[in-house]
């Protein structure tokens, strides 16, 4: 077991120069120690950077979910695996224990396949943060269908389009949801989705918030009844090591959303072996995820990793300000928490409140704070160390991203010496190069450049699905050779890494990953709108925030500028999601371009900021007097 936990720096060192130095033989031993195989395999790794092509664990067998819960029962099938807390908190936590988490698992898994579903079928998934959404994901990969799970929050156009590129037979949703004081009409935008979305041929219902919804014969059915029928056990199915496991749409450049192919064997060591070391997971933790399942982070580290590990892991259902600003920090104390990972958004939302609601609490159960999704800035970093690690849980800031399966920048706990604003050093068998925009390696310390990766790490994405070539054109054909990550980071003299932000046309708002050019064609379909481009600036609480440059068509409907500017956020929020509303809106005759067309957003940005405006060269623009009149009507904060 020694490899498989990183207990001192000396051994961090060790390893980490032997498992780079040797990856096959890295991994190959961690994934011979630590799992249950049908059939092990014939080679650890083949793989060619320029084509995009990973097999891991060649010829392997296996099924993920006797990992994640079989193997448990013999010896912890009376602990729970799962802790449920609910929206409200008057009604009463649920848990389950890995018995009872085998058995609701095995159910499910009957049902689907008593409803047609076969291997390799597509699955989405569209459920609030409930039980569920857990069973769900585990009972897909239990018979080898691909889980496609799709946020709660995206709206019917965004959860059609996901439907359609996955071509799911399937979709499990649920009457509604709860969030704070609202309700989700979850079915409601469900039925919308489905009228663009032919391929559904079943719909599954969880009854969680007993609203009126449609029911349409034939094709929709309530899961409960299916659930009390089925058959308690069911035999998982042999998968193959580079079978899919899951599709989970993310952010691009272009108005497509890219799904990103997960396969079993490696994802499954990857996040297994993070999850133990990253959170220094002990056998009677109570580990908390606040993230929603239905982004990377949920899959990996409130299921996926948590599960393989034999822990306990709290699927929370509620927001951090409901009902009041204390909740995060209620749930530490009444689950006696041990680690916690949440996102800065979360951390920035709560520090601006008044600081008696987290100093109630001692939370004397916690060991380790986490962070994800986005850079964390000084000021968080110290007071979600300061108030809620009480200066004694080491925080690790955990980089990653939905493409890379599983951390690979972070602190290990009580092994890395921690820095604010520094996600440190690089995981086991992880090789980060910092790349400057001629293709070379920088070297020196404090110059940032683009984040990329020499070797491929087993819970690499393995493709875009239904087009690999888009998969090699994004990652691996910038730096060729490498995987590019889209981040700007640097490297201090230590060897640390700082994240310095995205490089490309992806925006982290709120820790959600949004791409401008899906918003701006959002926009652009409103009548009026001839034309727009979506910066980020940075928010005080959100990291990033919207600011659009939209250019009207006619003057005449000019005239309620406010009007529309609802219009446009409408459109927005039908179309993806109220996530990615624009929080300025500023009507211009032109965008400033080069004389090739293209949108000079340095410029746009530089406004969007304020300050002291330093545009670099605007020489090469088509239009350079344009430039002054956005200046002249920036919408100040
Ligand atoms: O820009 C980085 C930012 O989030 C992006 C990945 O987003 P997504 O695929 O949605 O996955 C989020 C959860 C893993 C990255 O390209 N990001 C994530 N973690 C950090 C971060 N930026 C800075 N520091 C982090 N710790």
């Amino acid at each position: 077991m020694s490899s498989y936990s990183i207990e001192s720096l000396e051994q961090y060192f060790k390893v980490y120069r032997r498992s780079v130095q040797k990856p096959k033989k890295f991994w190959g031993k961690i994934a011979d120690e630590n799992f249950t195989w049908y059939q092990k395999w014939d080679k650890v790794l083949e793989f060619d950077m320029q084509k995009a092509e990973f097999t891991w664990f060649k010829n392997a067998k296996l099924n993920i979910t006797k990992n994640c819960i079989d193997r448990h029962l013999a010896n912890k099938g009376d602990k729970n695996a799962l802790i449920f807390e609910p929206n409200d908190p008057n009604e009463p936590a649920r848990t389950y224990t890995y018995n009872q988490l085998y058995t609701e698992v095995c159910k499910l898994a009957n049902v689907l396949k008593e409803q047609g579903v076969k291997k390799g079928d597509r699955v989405c998934i569209y459920l609030p943060m409930i039980p569920e959404l857990a069973f769900s994901i585990l009972a897909c990969a239990r018979i080898g269908a691909i889980h496609s799970v799709v946020f709660g929050g995206f709206s019917a156009n965004a959860l059609s389009t996901r439907i359609n590129d996955s071509t799911s037979k399937v979709l499990i949703t649920s009457d509604g949801g709860y969030r704070g004081a609202k309700t989700i009409d979850l079915k409601k935008i469900a039925d919308e989705a489905l009228k663009n979305s032919p391929s559904v041929e079943k719909v599954l219902v969880v009854n969680r918030t007993n609203q009126e919804i449609n029911m349409q014969e034939g094709r929709d059915l309530w899961l409960q009844p299916l659930i009390d029928q089925a058959e308690s056990t069911n035999v998982a199915e042999i998968m193959d090591a580079e079978d899919p496991l899951f599709i989970l749409y993310t952010s691009g450049s272009t108005g497509k959303p890219k799904g990103m192919l997960h396969t079993t064997a490696g994802y499954m060591v990857f996040t297994a072996y993070t999850f133990k070391n990253i959170f220094n997971y002990n056998n009677d933790d109570i580990y908390w995820c606040t993230a929603d399942i239905g982004w990377i982070t949920g899959h990996s580290y409130i299921v996926y990793g948590p599960l393989l590990n034999g822990a306990t892991t709290v699927i929370f259902e509620g927001i951090p300000s409901y009902p009041t600003y204390s909740r995060f920090w209620e749930v530490i104390e009444k689950h006696q928490v041990t680690q916690f990972y949440t996102a800065p958004t979360a951390i920035r939302s709560l520090a601006k409140e008044k600081v008696e609601y987290v100093q109630k609490f001692k939370m004397k159960s916690l060991k380790v704070i986490g962070s994800v999704g986005e850079p964390i800035n000084e000021e968080a970093w110290h007071w979600y160390n300061d108030h809620v690690g009480g200066k004694v849980c080491p925080l690790v800031d955990t980089w990653w991203q939905t493409e890379t399966g599983g951390i690979l920048i972070s602190a290990i706990p009580f092994v890395t010496p921690t820095k604010p604003t520094y996600a440190s050093l690089p995981l086991p068998g992880i090789k980060p190069v910092i790349m400057d925009d001629l293709r070379n390696e920088i070297e020196v310390n404090q110059k940032s450049g683009s984040l990329c990766f020499d070797f491929p790490w087993p819970g690499i994405a393995r493709s875009i699905w239904g087009d690999h070539q888009r998969y090699i054109d994004t990652y691996f054909t910038k730096f060729p050779g490498k995987y590019f990550s889209g981040d700007g980071a640097l490297r201090d003299e230590v060897g640390y890494y700082r994240i310095t932000g995205r490089v490309d046309d992806v925006v982290i708002v709120s820790g959600h990953n949004l791409g401008t050019a899906p918003i701006e064609d959002s926009i652009n379909q409103h009548q009026a709108v001839a034309e727009s481009a979506i910066v980020a600036f940075p928010h005080e609480i959100k990291g990033n925030a919207l600011y659009g440059f939209v250019v009207i068509k006619e003057a005449g409907l000019w005239r309620d500028q406010n009007n529309l500017r609802k219009e446009i956020n409408q459109l927005i929020s039908d179309q993806i999601g109220a996530i990615a509303k624009l929080d300025k809106i500023q009507f211009v005759t032109g965008l400033p371009k080069t004389r090739s067309g293209k949108i000079m957003r340095r410029i746009l940005r530089a406004i969007a900021e304020g300050g002291d405006y330093d545009f670099g060269d605007t020489t090469t623009l088509l239009n350079p007097e344009i430039v002054e009149e956005i200046k002249t009507g920036r919408i100040a904060p």
